[in-house]
C-alpha cells in the first residue's frame, strides 16, 4: 500500500476510536466524576476562576484557594472592584501571579462590555485577558453547554496514548488538530461532561509520570499504547532548552521598624510582586557581615538560614538564606541596595532600592511574597518561635 493510502487508513482509524471512546467515557465520568465545588455548581464566574486556578495546579491544591477566592469575591462585579494586594493575597502560593492579575482585567472588561456576564461565545471569550483556547474551550462547553474542545496537558496525553500518535504535544498544530477532531465526535447535549471525563480521566488514571493504571480504564480495550505497551513513551514532546540558573543570596533583614522588602519591578519574573533583599551570588557568613558593615557581634547578628532552590519555568534559583538582625540600616547595606537600583527603583520612606520595613504579623496577614520564598519564610517563623519562647523563660525566670 502507498504511504498515502496508508495515512488515510490512519486516519479512518483514529475517527472510529474517537467515536467509540465517547460512550465509555461519559459512563465512566458519571461513575468517577470527582465532587468539586465548581462542578457542582458550575456557574461562568466559578467555572472561569477554578480552571485559572487549575492550569499549571493539582485539584487537591486548587481546592482550598478556590473556596476563599469566591468566599471574598463572590461575583465578577467584586473581582473587578479588588485591589491588586488583596488579589495577590489571595493567589498567594499559587504562582504565576500574571494569571489574577488578568484575571481582575478581564472582570473589569467583563464589567464595562457585557454587564457583568461573561460572554457565551467562544470567540469573545477569546479576546479577554488571559483566556486562551483551552480556557475558552471550558467556559465555553462546560458553563454554557456549547460544542467547544478544551485541550489541556492531561488530554492530550491522554489521546497520544489512545490513539498510539507520537506527534509533538508542544506544536500548537497538533493541539489544534486534536481539538477540531474533539469537536467532530463530542456529543451535543454532553460537551462539559466529554471535556470533563477526558482531563479527569488523564488526572486520575492515565497517569503522566509512572505506570498508568491501566486496569481502571474505560477506554484501555481501544489504547494503542496499552496495547502496544508503548505508554511510557507517550506523548512525545520535543526536548526543551535546559533552565538557565541564578544564584542568589536572600537577606530577611530585621531592623527596629519590621523585616525589610522590596517591590519587584513591574515586568518580568513575578512581576510586582514583594519579596525580601537579596544580592546575585552565594554569600558567604562573612561576606553578609561585611555587606551591612558589621565589625562585631554588637552591631548585630547575622545568622545562616540554609540553602534553598526554586524551579520557575525558564529559571532556577539555588539560594543561601541568612537573617540579619541590626538596629539600623547602614550606609553600606543602603549602597548594596543602590547598586541594584536600576532593577529595584522604588525609593520609599527613605529606603533605598524599594526597601520597607515591615512586621512580620502584617508581612504574613497583608503582603503576599511568592513561594520561591517559602523555605525561608519558614525557617524565619521557626527562628521566630524560638525566640518567643527564649524570652517567655527568661521572664518567667525574672519573675519566678
Ligand atoms: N483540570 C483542569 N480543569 C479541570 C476540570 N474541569 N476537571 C478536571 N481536571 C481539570
Amino acid at each position: 500500500m502507498s504511504v498515502e493510502g496508508r495515512i488515510v487508513e490512519n486516519q479512518d482509524e483514529k475517527k472510529c476510536t474517537e467515536r467509540l471512546m465517547v460512550a465509555p467515557l461519559l459512563d465512566w465520568y458519571a461513575e468517577n466524576a470527582r465532587r468539586l465545588p465548581w462542578r457542582e455548581d458550575p456557574k461562568p464566574y466559578y467555572v472561569w476562576v477554578s480552571e485559572i486556578m487549575l492550569q499549571q495546579t493539582r485539584v487537591e491544591a486548587v481546592k482550598g484557594y478556590f473556596a476563599r477566592f469566591i468566599e471574598e469575591l463572590p461575583d465578577i462585579a467584586a473581582l473587578a472592584e479588588a485591589e491588586e494586594e488583596r488579589l495577590l493575597k489571595l493567589w498567594e502560593g499559587l504562582g504565576y501571579y500574571s494569571r489574577v492579575r488578568s484575571l481582575k482585567a478581564a472582570a473589569c472588561v467583563v464589567m464595562e462590555k457585557y454587564g457583568g456576564r461573561l460572554p457565551r461565545r467562544k470567540e469573545e471569550l477569546l479576546c479577554l485577558p488571559g483566556i486562551g483556547a483551552y480556557t475558552a474551550g471550558a467556559i465555553a462547553s462546560i458553563a454554557y453547554g456549547q460544542v467547544a474542545a478544551a485541550v489541556d496537558g492531561n488530554v492530550l496525553r491522554v489521546m497520544a496514548r489512545l490513539l498510539g500518535d507520537a506527534s509533538d504535544v508542544g506544536k500548537e498544530s497538533v493541539r489544534r488538530d486534536l481539538a477540531r477532531r474533539l469537536e467532530d465526535v463530542m456529543p451535543k447535549e454532553f460537551p462539559g461532561a466529554f471535556n470533563q471525563a477526558l482531563m479527569e480521566l488523564g488526572a486520575t488514571v492515565c497517569l503522566p509520570n509512572g505506570k498508568p493504571l491501566c486496569a481502571q480504564c474505560p477506554v484501555r480495550d481501544l489504547c494503542v499504547a496499552c496495547r502496544e505497551g508503548t505508554w511510557e513513551n507517550l506523548p512525545v514532546k520535543a526536548k526543551k532548552k535546559p533552565r538557565r540558573i541564578e544564584e542568589h543570596t536572600v537577606l530577611l533583614v530585621e531592623t527596629g521598624d519590621g523585616f525589610l522588602v522590596r517591590k519587584r519591578p513591574a515586568r518580568g519574573l513575578l512581576a510586582g510582586m514583594w519579596e525580601y533583599p537579596a544580592v546575585c551570588g552565594k554569600k558567604g557568613e562573612e561576606e553578609v557581615r561585611k555587606l551591612f558593615g558589621l565589625k562585631d557581634d554588637a552591631a548585630g547578628t547575622v545568622l545562616p538560614l540554609g540553602e534553598a532552590k526554586h524551579v520557575f519555568s525558564h529559571i532556577e534559583w539555588h539560594m543561601q538564606g541568612y537573617y540579619v538582625r541590626m538596629r539600623e540600616l547602614s550606609p553600606s547595606f543602603a549602597k548594596i541596595c543602590f547598586e541594584n537600583a536600576e532593577f529595584y527603583d522604588i525609593i520609599v520612606d527613605g529606603f533605598p532600592a524599594g526597601c520597607i520595613p515591615v512586621g512580620w504579623e502584617r508581612l504574613r496577614a497583608d503582603y503576599s511574597i511568592p513561594s520561591a520564598f517559602e523555605a525561608y519564610r519558614k525557617a524565619m517563623e521557626k527562628l521566630l518561635a524560638s525566640r518567643e519562647k527564649a524570652q517567655t523563660v527568661r521572664g518567667l525566670e525574672r519573675n519566678g
